[in-house]
Parts: structure tokens; C-alpha cells; sequence
């Protein structure tokens, strides 16, 4: 069977002021192929039904908690096909359990869980559901983040050898959860964030960019968190040494008191012949750096781009794609998944995009950070 409707979205968090619920919807619709239809936007019945408003729904698929939701949407003829987690990190592994076991695919944002525990705990009820389960670590979907993993795939550098990772932010340079803003006081309650601060809220995305773009595992970690804002409880700078499977050694920087910062993610990975480097807030531009010969600045869209990279391209060059386009790249992946699903063939994930692996592993990297802190010494995966 081909598909011929848009598939359908239900939506979990994304309320009045919400960060990125929103911009789910922006990133899910854009190439046309999946629409909002329901959610349960907030855990106030009252601002559900102003957020369904707001994203012009019908009224009656605003629900008041993503329980009611999904009973109510298992019974429709135009059920929700999916379910995409955009909540505070307590209620992933919730939300994401109870939308798998009442069969509905998962779209996650990342942290995918609270706990390592519940990260292993999810593996289990995915792979018991059979069902496609998605994280979604925007960085992923960037067309020249593909062209550096096709770079390193492609043994092009060489054996790599160091790899440098910041995640840099200022936001969190002043106490700012005091002062009501939303995202940093759940993010700076360990009882909705986890105990992860920094590490969970960016270092997370950090790490799943070393293993995305270098194909390496990390073996073993050093971190040093600190929460260096007074009276806060959560670790809101980490720095951390990384050892990779094949030999190469690593840094990842991830701050949130680094003042001035705006979302200053900065890939480099160095081989014998030569070395990637891509900057978030430049994306569409990747430099690659040879011992021997002149430095290289591929630019987006450009026909010379791996295929992987052209694939994920939507505009002609010089034409700006940003983080939405990004995003839309990781909805677009998953499309084609409930395509093959509707079809009655195999529908794993495509390896581009994150998964349950990305999941448990990001987890781990977590919960290692903390410990090896904690402890301070080396600890293996
Ligand atoms: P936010 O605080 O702006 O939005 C969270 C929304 O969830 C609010 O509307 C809140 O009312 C709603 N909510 C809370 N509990 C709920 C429940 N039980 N049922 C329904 N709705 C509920 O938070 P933000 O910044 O949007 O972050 C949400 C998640 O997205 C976090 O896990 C965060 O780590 C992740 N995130 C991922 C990003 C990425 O680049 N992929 C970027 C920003 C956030």
C-alpha cells in the first residue's frame, strides 16, 4: 500500500512559551508529509486547549493529559500515527512507554530519558513493541554534519586521532531560574531534569555529535562538572577527556556560564591527512583542512557534497537552511520509516537517523559524567 495522507502527529508538551514544541510542529510539517492534528500540550487542561488553539486544531484533540490522549485517539477512524515527546526530561520515559505500549510509534526529544535505568528500561519496551522509536538530536540533520561523517567514514583523514567537541552557551550565566523563566527552572530542578545539568541539557547532544560524525565509540571518560552559579543545584559547566575506540583521545567542552555564548556547537576531527571543522551558528559551511594540500570550505548544496549530503539539502546554494531544516531532516527520516511500516516491509531506522542506541549510549554518557565526576577518575563505558 502507498501512502497518500499526511501522517499523523500528536504532540506532547509544547504549551503557551514552550521552547521546542513549536518547533517540532515547524520541523515535522515542513517537507509537507506529516501534519499536527492532536496533542496534549501542557498539563493545564486550560492552556492544552489554548496551545490547540493556537496551532489551529480541532479543539476536541486538545487534550488535558497524553494519557486521555492516547485513549481517546486508539478509538478514532483518524487516530494520530505517532507521538512526539517535547515535555521537560521527567516524563520522557513516561509518556514514551505508555504511547509505545498503546502502539504508537515515537518521535523523543533528548535527554530520551531521567535515568540511565529508564534508558535500558526503554530499549526493552521498544524492541518488545516492534514500533520505530526517534530521537531527535537536531545537529544530525544538518547537511554538512553528513558530509564530515561521510568524510571520516570514507578513510579520507586517515586514522583520527583527536577529536575536540564545544557546546558552548551563556544563558544560564545568572541565576535566572530564580527570576521565573521557564526553561531554566525545570532545567534546574533535579526532580524534571534529571541529575544531569549542563551535561544532560547539551553535553548529551556533544557527545551523540563525536560518535554521529566520527563512526568511534567512546570507551571511557574524565568529566569535571561544576555548578559554578551560587545556590545551583545542578552542574551548569562540564569539561570532559574522552577516550575513543580506536585509539584517539577526545575533549568536549559543554558550558552554560560561558557568557556571550549563543549555541556555540564546534566540531573538529583531526586525522593523519587532514581534519573537519563545522560550527553550528556557520552550518552551512564545513572546512576541511589537509596536511598537504590547501584548506578546503565546502559549502551546503554544493554538487561536489556526498550524496548523504546532498540528500538533505533542500534549497540551492546560498541559500541559508538553518536549525529547522535540520530538524525537518530528522522528520523527513522518520516519514519514510511509517512509509515502509504502511507498506509491510522492514521499517528499522535508517542509520542517519538517532535511535534507541543513541539513546541508551547518551544515557550512559550522562550518568558516567556524573559518576566520574563524583569519583574523580577515569570510568569506562
Ligand atoms: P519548555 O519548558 O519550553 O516546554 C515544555 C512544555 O511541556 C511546556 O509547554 C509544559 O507545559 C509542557 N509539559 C510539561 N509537562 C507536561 C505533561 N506531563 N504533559 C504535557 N505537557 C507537559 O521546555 P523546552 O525547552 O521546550 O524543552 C523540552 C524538551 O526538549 C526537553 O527535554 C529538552 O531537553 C528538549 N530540547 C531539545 C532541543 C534540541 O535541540 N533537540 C532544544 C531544546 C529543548
Amino acid at each position: 500500500m502507498t501512502n497518500n495522507r499526511k501522517w499523523r502527529m500528536g504532540l506532547v508538551g509544547g504549551g503557551p512559551g514552550a521552547f521546542i514544541g513549536p518547533v517540532h510542529k515547524m520541523a515535522a510539517e515542513l517537507d509537507g508529509r506529516i501534519e499536527l492534528v492532536a496533542g496534549a500540550f501542557s498539563q493545564s487542561a486550560e492552556k492544552s486547549r489554548a496551545a490547540g488553539q493556537a496551532f489551529r486544531i480541532d479543539s476536541a484533540r486538545a487534550y488535558a493529559s497524553y494519557g486521555e490522549m492516547l485513549e481517546a485517539e486508539r478509538s478514532r477512524p483518524d487516530a494520530i500515527d505517532f507521538v512526539v515527546i517535547a515535555t521537560p526530561n521527567s516524563t520522557h520515559f513516561a509518556v514514551a512507554k505508555a504511547a509505545l505500549e498503546a502502539g504508537f510509534p515515537v518521535m523523543s526529544d533528548k535527554p530520551a530519558t531521567m535515568t540511565y535505568a529508564e534508558a535500558l528500561a526503554l530499549e526493552k519496551i521498544v524492541a518488545k513493541s516492534g514500533l520505530p522509536y526517534g530521537l531527535t538530536h537536531t545537529y544530525a540533520g544538518y547537511a554538512l554534519v553528513r558530509e564530515a561523517r561521510n568524510i571520516c567514514a570514507s578513510g579520507q583523514l586517515g586514522k583520527i586521532r583527536k577529536i575536540a567537541i564545544d557546546y558552548l552557551q551563556g544563558w544560564l550565566s545568572q541565576p535566572i531560574e530564580t527570576t521565573g523563566q521557564k526553561q531554566a527552572a525545570w532545567r534546574s530542578d533535579p526532580a524534571f531534569n534529571g541529575p544531569g545539568g549542563c551535561i544532560g541539557d547539551i553535553g548529551v547532544h556533544a557527545f551523540h555529535l563525536v560518535e554521529y560524525v566520527t563512526g568511534l565509540k567512546v570507551t571511557a571518560l574524565s568529566a569535571v562538572l561544576r555548578s559554578v552559579v551560587p545556590g545551583r543545584r545542578l552542574d551548569d559547566d562540564c569539561t570532559a577527556f574522552l577516550r575513543l575506540d580506536n585509539g584517539a583521545s577526545g575533549t568536549l567542552n559543554a558550558s552554560q556560564i560561558a557568557t556571550g555564548e549563543r549555541n556555540a556547537v564546534r566540531l573538529r576531527v583531526y586525522g593523519e591527512n587532514g581534519s573537519v571543522d563545522w560550527q553550528q551558528e556557520d552550518p552551512n559551511y564545513l572546512h576541511v583542512k589537509w596536511a598537504d594540500r590547501p584548506e578546503e570550505i565546502r559549502h551546503a548544496a554544493a554538487s561536489y557534497l556526498s550524496a548523504d549530503a546532498r540528500a538533505v539539502t533542500r534549497l540551492p546554494g546560498g541559500h541559508p537552511e538553518g536549525y529547522i531544516e535540520a530538524f525537518a531532516v530528522l522528520y523527513r527520516e522518520f516519514a519514510d520509516v511509517l512509509d515502509a511500516r504502511a507498506a509491510g516491509g522492514p521499517s528499522p531506522l535508517p542509520p542517519t537517523l538517532p535511535g534507541i542506541e543513541a539513546a541508551v549510549r547518551g544515557m550512559r554518557f550522562i550518568e558516567l559524567g556524573i559518576e566520574s565526576s563524583h569519583l574523580q577518575r577515569w570510568l569506562d563505558f
